[in-house]
């Protein structure tokens, strides 16, 4: 198994030549494209699913393109996430939101084509057919209008009201744990897993996105602007409904123990190779931005 720096490395890597800049007309498109997505970010989607394939002994390499396709999808929920019709964000990644630089015919646009680019760029790798099929499914299921989508839709839906933790839950599971769900499967399948493994490391991104999601809630309340890269107290601004208002910081923390434990044990119980996978789960419960 490779390192966290490894797989960061291998991610920005393929990342820095996804987007040719085309000479002419074309190129504020690409440029603003490629402003979101080298704007630095953590990695974590291409990061799960190059580890899930490495612990299954399968070829990284191949899985790349696949890996990055998640890192696509993401950064393009993000650009249109920081919207003024959503939630009219001005900073992300520790940089002026997309739209405040190219204005928002642009960064909608940007967000669009980074979506093509997504399922371009995850056929473009060298794994078999099949298993380009299979990953495809997965890709485009987690994040349209089951999946990510319909979180952000019951996200922005939910503003202002107070909705229940089964709700909450809901809106999470698709916002973010989809597309989380999503980079392990897409991992497991690309290095050669079986069925139970495939199903198992699903479950394990649901339960991590989840934990994820709290853990963004919690920041949102108790980081600051230059610790997260993006603006504190966008939350309460918005109106949102988030697991801090609704458990407070002991509750958020009780919660993200809970999740980051269950996902640990279906790790362990079905795959050979869990310790790289474990400690991401741990750290990500802890982290700061
Ligand atoms: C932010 O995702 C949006 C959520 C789903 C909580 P990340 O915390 O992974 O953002 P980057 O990619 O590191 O910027
Ligand atoms: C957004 O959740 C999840 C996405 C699908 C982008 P948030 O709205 O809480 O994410 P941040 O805090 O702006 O990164
Ligand atoms: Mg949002
Ligand atoms: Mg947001
Ligand atoms: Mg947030």
């Amino acid at each position: 198994m490779k390192s966290l720096n490894d797989y960061r490395e291998l991610t920005e890597e393929y990342l820095q030549h996804v987007i040719s800049v085309p000479a002419g007309d074309g190129a504020g498109l690409a440029e603003s494209m490629r402003y979101s997505l080298l704007a630095g970010g953590k990695r974590i989607r291409p990061v799960l699913s190059l580890a899930f394939c490495d612990s299954l002994g399968g070829d990284i390499g191949a899985a790349l393109p696949a890996a990055c396709a998640l890192e696509l999808i993401h950064t393009y929920s993000l650009i249109h996430d920081d919207l003024p019709c959503m939630d009219d964000d001005v900073l992300r990644r520790g940089k002026p939101t997309n739209h405040v630089v190219y204005g928002e015919c642009t960064a909608t646009l940007a967000g669009d084509a980074l979506q093509s680019l997504a399922f371009e760029t995850l056929l473009s790798s060298p794994l078999p057919s099949e298993c380009l099929v299979r990953c495809t499914k997965i890709l485009a299921e987690a994040a349209g209008y089951q999946g990510m989508c319909r979180g952000q839709f019951l996200d922005m839906a939910g503003e202002g009201c107070i909705l229940s933790t089964e709700q909450l839950t809901e809106i999470n599971n698709c916002k973010t744990g989809a597309l989380l769900s999503a980079a392990c499967a897409i991992g497991t399948v690309a290095g050669g897993g079986n069925e139970t493994q495939i199903r198992a490391a699903s479950r394990f991104g649901r339960l991590l996105g989840l934990a994820f999601q709290i853990r963004d809630d919690v920041l949102d309340v108790i980081s600051t602007d230059a610790e997260l890269g993006k603006t504190v107290g966008s939350d309460v601004q918005e109106k949102k409904n988030t697991y801090m208002s609704l458990l407070g910081l002991e509750g958020c923390n009780a919660e993200i123990e809970a999740l980051t434990a269950s996902a640990v044990s279906v790790l362990e119980e079905n795959f050979p190779q869990t310790e790289f996978l474990a400690e991401l789960a741990r750290s990500l419960a802890k982290r700061n931005h």
